[in-house]
This record gives structure tokens, C-alpha cells and sequence, in this order.
């Protein structure tokens, strides 16, 4: 399905898309994450998006919030649209995917971005979400938008970095208030920047690492056998690899790069994918091109 073109003029939002939709699917299964974390998500997903309409906020306070924390590279932007993905799919519904990029908003003019950000969370989410679809909000990045308060530095203009924070916490607030087919995933790769209220009000906080050696044999299989289906793989050498990855701390996005670095790093290669070895993808990281 081709992406819904966002209404123009509506900032912040980046993209608009409805899902399910057979090309998103990959951005599920292909992101090797800890041992039920995908699971945990789906199930929150659902469990928000269908029953908490009739929630007593104050006996089960649902925010109908998620943030996925974690390194850069670690799959957290993916697997929110996997979640959207795979969320549809379940519900058997279509699902609107709403992506919202956080540096949008702030501006050095005093008081700016907290009417954007109210803007956002107060007019332009209610309407997406008035649309009557599930709806999947990503705030990717939410370091930039719930700035912590204590730790906003001086010369980034504290009032405004305050009043900011606060629109978002009283957006989170007044979104779950009016908009119970909405659920917001905030991803972060700095969580301490991220203001701890924002923080308390999030339903599930779940981390994304650094692959560990079997999710990163796993990471550079799937990159290789996406390269020539049936890749001849030394299994011993791709453990070793693996190991070697680990050692280095790579994340799983230049894990997934070293393959094509390999690629690049000889004529013959290149021309020909086909003759790639684990050993090509080795001595990329071995000589550190
Ligand atoms: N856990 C993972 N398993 C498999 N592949 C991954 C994983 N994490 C990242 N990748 C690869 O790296 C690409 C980029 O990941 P993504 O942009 O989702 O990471 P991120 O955590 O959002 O990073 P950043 O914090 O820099 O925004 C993915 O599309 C995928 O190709
Ligand atoms: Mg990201």
C-alpha cells in the first residue's frame, strides 16, 4: 500500500502509511531482538489498542505508551514499524502508522516548540486518530522533544527547553485521556536524556543491546543469504566472526554493513556476489577498512 500522504502543512509528521503491508514485514522478522521482547510488545499492542477504551485510568493507568531504548543501529525505528505492522495483522484490522520526527520542534524562538508540541499532541494526533483507525504513533528520537529538565543545559535556552517537556508530559497525558485507539512508541539511544516523568508514564520500557554473538551469527547470516540465497557459509568461521563482532561491540547495523564492505572491497566480488565467503567479511573487520 503506498504511504498516506501526510496533510500538508501538518509539522512534525513525517509520514502517514497503512498497514499491514507485505513490504513492512521484514522490519518484524528480519530484527533479531532479546528473548521476548517482540512478544511483550505485540501483546501490549493489542491489549491497549483493543480493550482500553474501557479502562479506569486511575485503576489501571494505561498511557498507551512504549519506548524502546537502546544503542544506535540496535533496530528500535524498524521493529516500531514492524509492531505496527504486525499489529495489524493480528487485529485483522488496517492500522494507521503515523511517524513523527522529534527534531522537528524545537526552535530558539521562546515558547515556539511548546506550541508546536501542543499543537501536535492536542489538534493534529486527535484528528489522525478521529479517523477511527487503530492508530501507531512513532516519536522517534524523544530525547529531542522530552529533553530532561534537570539536565537541559544552559545555553540551549532552559525556559523553553522546560515549557517543551512539559507540553509533551501534558500532551502524553491529555492523548491518552481523549484517544483510546492510540498508542505511541517513543524510541531513544539516550535514555538519560530523556526527562524522567516522560519516562514514568510509559506502559513498557524495553531495551535493545548490542547483539550478542549468536544474534549477531544470526544478523550476518540473514545479511548474506539476502546477498546470494544459497551462500556458501562456513559455520565454524561465521561463529568465529560473530565472536569477533562482539569483541569490536558492533552494532547490528554495521554488522549488517561489513557484508556490504565486503562486497565493495573487491572488483570480483562485486561483480559477482555469488563468490563471497565468510572469510571476505572477516578480513573487512579484521583490517578495519
Ligand atoms: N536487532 C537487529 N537485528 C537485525 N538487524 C538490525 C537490528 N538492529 C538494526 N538492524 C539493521 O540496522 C538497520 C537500522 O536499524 P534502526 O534504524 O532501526 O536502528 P535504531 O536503533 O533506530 O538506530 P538509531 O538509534 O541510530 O536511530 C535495520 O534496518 C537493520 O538492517
Ligand atoms: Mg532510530
Amino acid at each position: 500500500m503506498p504511504p498516506v500522504q501526510p496533510p500538508p502543512g501538518v509539522e512534525g509528521v513525517v509520514a502517514l502509511t497503512e498497514l499491514p503491508d507485505a513490504g513492512w514485514e521484514s522490519r518484524w522478522t528480519r530484527i533479531v531482538a532479546p528473548a521476548g521482547l517482540k512478544e511483550r510488545l505485540l501483546n501490549f499492542a493489542l491489549f491497549a489498542l483493543r480493550h482500553r477504551a474501557g479502562v479506569d485510568a486511575v485503576r489501571l493507568p494505561v498511557h498507551g505508551l512504549v519506548i524502546l531504548s537502546g544503542p544506535p543501529g540496535t533496530g528500535k525505528t524498524t521493529l516500531a514499524g514492524g509492531l505496527a505492522d504486525q499489529t495489524a495483522r493480528a487485529l485483522g484490522e488496517p492500522v494507521l502508522f503515523v511517524e513523527i520526527d522529534a527534531h522537528a520542534f524545537p526552535s530558539q524562538l521562546l515558547g515556539e516548540s511548546q506550541r508546536s508540541v501542543a499543537r501536535l499532541f492536542e489538534r493534529t494526533l486527535p484528528d489522525l486518530a478521529a479517523r477511527g483507525r487503530p492508530t501507531i504513533v512513532l516519536l522517534d528520537e524523544v530525547e529531542a522533544l522530552a529533553v530532561d529538565r534537570a539536565g537541559a543545559s544552559l545555553e540551549t535556552n532552559p525556559v523553553d527547553v522546560h515549557r517543551a517537556t512539559d507540553a509533551v508530559l501534558e500532551g502524553v497525558d491529555e492523548l491518552s485521556r481523549r484517544c483510546a485507539n492510540v498508542l505511541c512508541v517513543a524510541t531513544t539511544n539516550h535514555a538519560a536524556g530523556v526527562d524522567p516523568a516522560f519516562v514514568s508514564r510509559a506502559d513498557l520500557v524495553e531495551t535493545m543491546g548490542l547483539p550478542d554473538a549468536e544474534a549477531s551469527a544470526r544478523i550476518l547470516r540473514d545479511t548474506m543469504t539476502q546477498v546470494v540465497e544459497d551462500a556458501v557459509i562456513d559455520d565454524a568461521a561465521l561463529g568465529r566472526l560473530a565472536e569477533a563482532c562482539v569483541a569490536t561491540r558492533l552494532d547490528a547495523r554495521r554488522i549488517r554493513k561489513l557484508v556490504l564492505r565486503a562486497l565493495a572491497s573487491r572488483r570480483e566480488l562485486a561483480v559477482d556476489p555469488s563468490r563471497l565467503r565468510v572469510a571476505d567479511v572477516a578480513a573487512v573487520l579484521a583490517g578495519g577498512e
